[in-house]
């Protein structure tokens, strides 16, 4: 049996109040590496969506970023992220969300990216379109870089020393209107689907980190490929790059010269 949309909005909604109703000064915060941290929000959320999806939907397989893949038939794939931007909500930065995709036989069919802090529902279903709060999202239309706010994110665990993304940040800066670096990209994608943000890339990134996303940009008009224009973004670890098609086009353009440049392949 398949999800529906209004069963994975609800779980999200429901992770995001666990999130949210954590307090700051309560949080116990455990380092995973040198640069990464885990809080018992990630946990709580976690354990609430696996045994929620669990309960309806026994046979589903699950990969989730705190626990990894708990088993089941791979025909029904979730993808879940309890808590996409740990750093920021550890440090109080009101900028997180709870990230569920699901895929049906190898195709993403939902996904549902909820921010508890401004109450904002960010839902696609293939082939209906993206919304957010009910609203119909479309990406933004701009056609020159100059135009574009572009977003991308840097991964805790890298060393930074191999493709650290600098040098792509630094070209994009100069030739996009700016560069942000919000330090979630489950709200990164998002905010490229709703047309706040023009386009968004990252190297190194989880399928739990984009998967909601992909399919939220793509039904709201967007181009979501890997960092050569392929379509193995849902690799793990993998790249990933989304915009509207000529913007997403003049960005792997610029990541390609980059990459020449360096005389990384
Ligand atoms: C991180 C955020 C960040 C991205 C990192 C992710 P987390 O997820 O999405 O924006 O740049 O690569 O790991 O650890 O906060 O769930
Ligand atoms: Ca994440
Ligand atoms: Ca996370």
């Amino acid at each position: 049996m398949k999800p529906t949309l209004d069963f994975v909005n609800q779980i999200a909604v429901n992770a995001g109040d666990i999130l949210k109703n954590f307090k700051r000064e309560d949080l116990d915060i455990a380092h995973k590496s040198s640069r990464d941290l885990v809080t018992q929000a990630d946990y709580a959320s976690e354990r609430y969506l696996i045994d929620a999806i669990q309960q309806v939907f026994p046979g589903h397989a699950i990969i989730a970023e705190e626990s990894g893949e708990s088993g089941g038939s791979k025909e029904h794939q979730w993808f879940i992220d309890p808590l996409d931007g740990t750093l920021n909500y550890a440090h109080g930065v009101p900028f997180y969300a709870v990230s569920i995709g699901y895929a049906y036989r190898g195709e993403l069919t939902l996904g549902v990216v909820y921010d508890p802090e401004r109450g904002e529902l960010f839902s696609a279903q293939r082939g209906s379109g993206a919304t957010l709060n009910g609203a119909p999202l479309q990406v933004s239309q701009y056609t020159e870089l100059v135009d574009c706010m572009l977003v991308t994110g840097f991964p805790q665990e890298a060393d930074n020393s191999q493709d650290d993304n600098a040098a792509n940040f630094i070209r994009f800066n100069t030739q996009a209107q700016t560069v942000r670096r919000l330090g979630s990209a489950a709200l990164d994608m998002v905010y490229v689907a709703a047309g706040r943000l023009d386009g968004f890339w990252q190297v190194s990134i989880g399928q739990w980190d984009i998967a909601a996303g992909c399919l939220i940009v793509q039904e709201a008009g967007g181009v979501v490929t890997d960092l050569y224009g392929g379509p193995d973004y849902l690799q793990t670890p993998s790249t990933v790059v989304c915009a509207n098609p000529v913007i997403h086009q003049k960005m792997l353009e610029v990541l390609a010269a980059v990459r020449a440049e360096r005389g990384v392949a």
